[in-house]
Parts: structure tokens; C-alpha cells; sequence
């Protein structure tokens, strides 16, 4: 039987192994290229996607366990990248290399979701998953009271 499931408000068939991580898919099959692959075991976030509105590890989540489900990716967070996360990590200059930085907004914007003004301990507490190798933790703390504002 086939199965299908909603990417960035795309019908989408899942003409593969049902094994095959999502991240992949997305990448491989799709070219949503924006979800990166760090660690591939879920421990860096640099993978994070929405599955139906909450930050899930791409990477770790095999695309036959998401039949009928919701993913938006970075392409589908905005139309035009004028999230006001998107906003607010120009506004900051957030990225320095930028490899994580996908997987930061789309971690954010699932905390945002849930609490809009979260405070620093909530940010810390929401965003301590996703490793940044820059080090860039004070920028993106900033950019996520930006964009909460
Ligand atoms: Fe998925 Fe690191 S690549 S958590």
C-alpha cells in the first residue's frame, strides 16, 4: 500500500524502504537540502525538522513512521524566509559557519510555538540539544528574545 505524507503542505509519496531516515529523504530524494547531517545518531540537532509543529531529529526518524504526518523543513518555515526568527538571526548575524543554523531555527520556532516569551532558562533549557561548533550560544539566545518580542 502506499504511503504518503504532507512535506512543506506538498503531498508526498514514500516510493522507498520505509527504514530510510527522513533526513535522507528530504535530502536524497526531495533536495531539501537546508537539513543538515551532523552526527546521524540524534545528538547534535543539526537534522531538525517540525513533525507536525514539533522539533523532531530527522536523522533518527525513519520516513515509514510518518504516513499521513505533517514535516516542514527550513524551505517551509516561511514563504519568503520572513519568519520572525529568520528576521531576527539576520538582524543578529547569528551564523558564523551556518552548517547548524537550520537546525537552530527550526528547533526555536518549535519552542516559540509552545512559548512566546520563554525566558533565558527556557531558551537554554529548549536549545541545549543542538550543538553549535562555532559557538555562536549568545547570538542565537538574542535572536530567539528578538524574535519573542
Ligand atoms: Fe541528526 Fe545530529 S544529524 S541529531
Amino acid at each position: 500500500m502506499t504511503k504518503t505524507l504532507i512535506i512543506n503542505g506538498e503531498t508526498v509519496s514514500i516510493d522507498v524502504d520505509e527504514s530510510m531516515p527522513l533526513l535522507w529523504f528530504l535530502r536524497d530524494r526531495l533536495e531539501f537540502t537546508g537539513t543538515k547531517f551532523g552526527c546521524g545518531s540524534g545528538l547534535c540537532g543539526a537534522c531538525t525538522v517540525h513533525l507536525n509543529g514539533q522539533a523532531i531529529r530527522a536523522c533518527v526518524t525513519p520516513v515509514g513512521s510518518l504516513a499521513d504526518q505533517s514535516i516542514t523543513t527550513i524551505e517551509g518555515l516561511s514563504d519568503n524566509g520572513d519568519h520572525p526568527l529568520q528576521k531576527a538571526w539576520l538582524d543578529n548575524r547569528v551564523p558564523q559557519c551556518g552548517y547548524c543554523q537550520a537546525g537552530q531555527i527550526m528547533n526555536a520556532a518549535s519552542l516559540l510555538s509552545q512559548n512566546t516569551q520563554p525566558s533565558d532558562q527556557d531558551i537554554e533549557m529548549a536549545m541545549q540539544g543542538n550543538i553549535c561548533r562555532c559557538g555562536t550560544y549568545q547570538r542565537i539566545k538574542k535572536a530567539i528574545r528578538d524574535a519573542a518580542d
